[in-house]
């Protein structure tokens, strides 16, 4: 009996795509929050993280906010011309992963913890999250609005850990060969900016 559970469990991960290292998210609570002005109030970067873990459920809400689905088929942040091109890596201590958006769903793409490549300076190491802002270059509208799309998302990410009391940091200071080689990345995958995410310490 025990085999033919665990059998059938493998087939239903096997034939959904879902592998057992990839971390289906809950659904995004999108109530609540501060409000709008008050959180722009507390817009600010902070540089000092404690190592403690972000739950599943901030996770999720962090990776709506920053670039998930608030219609059938767009999105929190707006693109040139609509192309969405813009992917989010998220770096754990467990791996790495890309958010798939319209599943909510952690596709794990490194098993190893490189959260010490996704900068230069100390606190990356061990902050629980960086989030990586990786433009398609083939389905971008132009190199100059990969950097304006991604600020959109970088802001959504300012505003919702000002309304949730995290702390955060935007990076430009990012080797990005070294990264996007732990990753795997093709060469049509261009890294914008890194975001750190934490509680503060
Ligand atoms: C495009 C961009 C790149 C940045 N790169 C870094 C960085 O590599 N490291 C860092 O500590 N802060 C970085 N910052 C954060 C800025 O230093 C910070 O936003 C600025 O000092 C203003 O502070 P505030 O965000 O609290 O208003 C960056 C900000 C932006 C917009």
């Amino acid at each position: 009996m025990k085999r033919y559970i665990i059998l059938s469990l493998t087939c239903l991960l096997f034939f959904s795509g879902i592998s057992a290292q990839d971390i289906t998210l809950p659904v995004p609570q999108i109530e609540g929050g501060l409000p709008l002005m008050q959180a722009l109030s507390k817009r600010q970067t902070l540089r000092t993280f404690s190592s403690k873990e972000l739950d599943v459920q901030t996770l999720s809400n962090l990776l709506w906010a920053a670039n998930g689905f608030n219609r059938s088929d767009k999105r929190t942040a707006p693109t040139a011309m609509n192309r969405q091109e813009l992917e989010i890596y998220v770096v754990l201590s467990t791996g790495a992963y890309w958010h798939d958006a319209k599943n909510n769903v952690l596709m794990q793409k490194s098993t190893e913890d490189l959260r010490a490549l996704t900068g230069k300076q100390d606190f990356v190491a061990t902050a629980p999250l960086n989030i990586i802002i990786v433009a398609d270059t083939e389905k971008q509208a132009g190199k100059e609005y990969q950097y304006i799309d991604a600020g959109y998302i970088s802001q959504n990410i300012y505003l919702f850990c000002a309304s949730e009391g995290l702390a955060t940091v935007v990076r430009g200071m990012v080797d990005r060969e070294v990264l996007a080689k732990a990753l795997n990345f093709s060469d049509t995958q261009a890294i914008v900016v890194v975001q750190t995410v934490g509680y503060q310490q």
